[in-house]
């Protein structure tokens, strides 16, 4: 993960790059850095922890220099510390580093014996090491750079500063994002549009290989194999402004007020209200009428947003859906040819194991489908059909808006899918347009419930475990919710398919336990309340989420009841995860943990 930034800049620079920092903080908040070249000097200033720490540190000792990289770090080798903080420096030689060097040991050894004196655990020191040794044997900055990189093994997107050279950069990308901003007598380097979008609009990204010279007139880009290549100059729609809370206390809370609107956004692009169809352009490219299967690849929240969508692709449309976590999935080496389609959901659309699978896909010959939210991402720009959730930025660490947006394109896929296929009838599309036209009617109710779930908050801070149960499309919404409570409260959850509990799990329950039952009143309520008695009889605190009717027919087996209002289930999954959501959230403020930013996590997953 991490994130770098890079400026040439006209003037002091260092508040440029703590602006870009700012924007970059979604990759990981561990610690943050920023190296200036003052007077041709290499001079830098890191802390530990939030970037803000290192605004008060260069409030209280500012950086001079018109030339600088930047740096917010999501920790992969060595604690967050500020030894371990970038940017890094050896001799000449500054380094910020998104990404993991695999064989650090052996270039840690090298340098070593070469006489350096390492200072940090990181996998990138070592690199400004052989860089800094390959300037002593008089080799140029861009000559030394040749030499090394070359040399490492991994994932990287690097910045380069070098002493006595103002007007240079140097800048490479190998599994991680990198882009060239190109301003008017200024340059920058950063690792995506949002880093650049305080400085320019004028973005070229790097591709696989690429490595790159700035100066403040001019960008040169050279391929793997040190060959002078074009890349073309695109225009970044990314906004400059930073988002705001607006009258929330975080952004997550304001996201989950958000989704009634985003959802009305994204369903109306790709639904036809007037004749009740699923419209998605370019889902032709899909090649649904004759697909054998469909192979879905995400992670986290994504992959239990495609986890519901299997349920829907295998019932409206007879399409059998293969699905896994894309960590899995990129090692499985699973058969693919020209005649499959593989279709990967993300947010972000920079996540490396999604990516990586969506590679491993294409270079097999599948057709590639994604549903991103970030249009400039890297999966939606090596896609070859991008479908959009229209969610806007999403800031809270923990997913919420992307993924019930995804949900929606989703189901608008599976509806698609099932007319191309011949097996939904128009008559029936008609129907399940016409609910899911109700979504953001239907989660605005939802979001009525919150001061009753308010309340859950303090019981539920003093258990240790909890657990979430559903069936069929509420089983992925089980495991989302547990998902959420642990990453947001750190409280131990699981989420079970709710048949699945006694096999096992069920000698987990005792009077200590919150269960979390998801259950509208649908066609399998029933089996899901039988589930439910036996938690109860085994003492476990049951909070069940349903209907008025789920409500009433539920015994009294539930210490707490969330109604929703009635849906039908094709809707049931967006809506019934606005509560889902809203339980995490209220734990975690009750408890005072970072919501927006967790411990330990980052919004863009860009190592794998
Ligand atoms: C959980 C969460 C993560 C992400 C996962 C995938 O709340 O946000 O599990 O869903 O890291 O990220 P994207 O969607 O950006 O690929």
């Amino acid at each position: 993960m991490c994130g770098i930034v890079g400026v040439l800049g006209k003037s002091e620079v260092a508040p440029l790059i703590v602006d870009s920092l700012k924007r970059l903080e979604y990759r990981g908040y561990d610690s943050a850095g920023v190296a200036t070249l003052d007077q041709g000097k290499l001079v830098r200033r890191r802390a530990e922890g939030k970037l803000r720490n290192l605004e008060t540190l260069l409030e209280n000792a500012p950086l001079a220099g018109s030339a600088g990289i930047g740096h917010t770090r999501w920790a992969t080798h060595g604690a967050p510390t500020v030894p371990n903080a970038h940017p890094h420096l050896a001799g000449r030689v500054a380094v910020v580093h998104n990404g993991i060097i695999e064989n650090y040991l052996e270039l840690r050894e090298e340098i070593v014996a070469a006489g350096a004196i390492l200072e940090s655990e990181t996998d990138i020191e070592p690199v400004a090491h052989l860089v800094n040794l390959a300037l002593d044997r008089g080799k140029t900055p861009r000559e030394a750079i040749a030499e090394v990189l070359p040399r490492l093994k991994g994932a990287f997107a690097l910045a380069f500063l070098f002493e006595g050279e103002d007007d240079l950069l140097i800048g490479a990308r190998k599994g991680s994002p990198l882009a060239v901003g190109h301003g008017d007598g200024e340059m920058f380097l950063g690792s995506d549009a949002i880093a650049l979008s305080p400085f320019t609009d004028r973005i070229t990204y790097l591709e696989e290989g690429d490595w790159t010279v700035v100066s403040r007139t001019g960008v040169e880009i050279f391929d793997k194999d040190n060959r002078p290549v074009e890349r073309a100059e695109a225009r970044s729609s990314v906004t400059s402004s930073l988002m705001d809370k607006g009258n929330y206390k975080h952004f997550m809370a304001k996201e989950i007020h958000e989704q009634p609107q985003v959802l009305g956004h994204t369903l109306s692009r790709y639904f036809d209200y007037t004749t009740k169809t699923a419209r998605v352009a370019g889902a032709e490219g899909l090649k649904f009428k004759d697909l054998q299967r469909l192979t879905i690849t995400a992670c986290g929240t994504a992959y239990l947003a495609g986890l519901v969508s299997k349920y829907w692709f295998e019932k409206y449309a007879r399409l059998p859906v293969e699905i896994d976590i894309a960590s899995e999935f990129r090692y499985r080496e699973t058969p693919l040819s020209e005649k499959d389609t593989a279709l990967f959901i993300s947010q972000s659309g920079e996540t490396a194991d999604t990516l990586a699978s969506l590679r491993y896909c294409k270079a097999h010959g599948a057709a590639i489908g994604a549903i991103v939210n970030v249009a400039e991402s890297t999966i939606a720009r090596e896609a070859d059909m991008v479908f959009q959730t229209i969610a806007g930025p999403e800031i809270g660490v923990a997913s919420t808006k992307a993924f019930t947006c995804q949900l929606a394109v989703l189901a608008a896929l599976a509806l698609q899918a099932g007319r191309e296929r011949g097996v939904l009838s128009a008559e029936r599309e008609r129907e399940l347009v016409a609910e899911l036209i109700e979504v953001p009617s239907l989660a605005l109710q939802a979001l009525s419930c919150e001061a009753s779930i308010e309340k859950l908050a303090q019981p539920l801070s003093k258990a240790s475990n909890a657990l979430y149960l559903g069936r069929a499309t509420n089983f992925p919404l089980a495991l989302e919710g547990a998902l959420k409570l642990k990453e947001l409260s750190y409280i131990h959850a699981e989420g079970y398919a709710a048949g699945e509990l006694k096999h096992g799990p069920i000698a987990l329950i005792d009077e200590n336990m919150p269960v979390f039952v998801i259950a509208p009143h649908d066609a399998i309520y029933e089996k899901t309340v039988s589930n439910m008695q036996e938690v109860a009889a085994r003492g476990g605190r049951i909070v069940l989420i349903t209907d008025a009717r789920g409500a009433a027919e539920s015994g009294s087996s539930a210490v707490s009841t969330v109604i929703l209002p009635d849906m039908s289930d094709i809707v049931a999954p967006i809506v019934y995860a606005l509560p889902v959501q809203l339980i995490a959230y209220h734990t975690a403020v009750f408890m005072g943990t970072d919501v927006d930013q967790p411990r330990n996590l980052a919004k863009s997953v860009t190592v794998e």
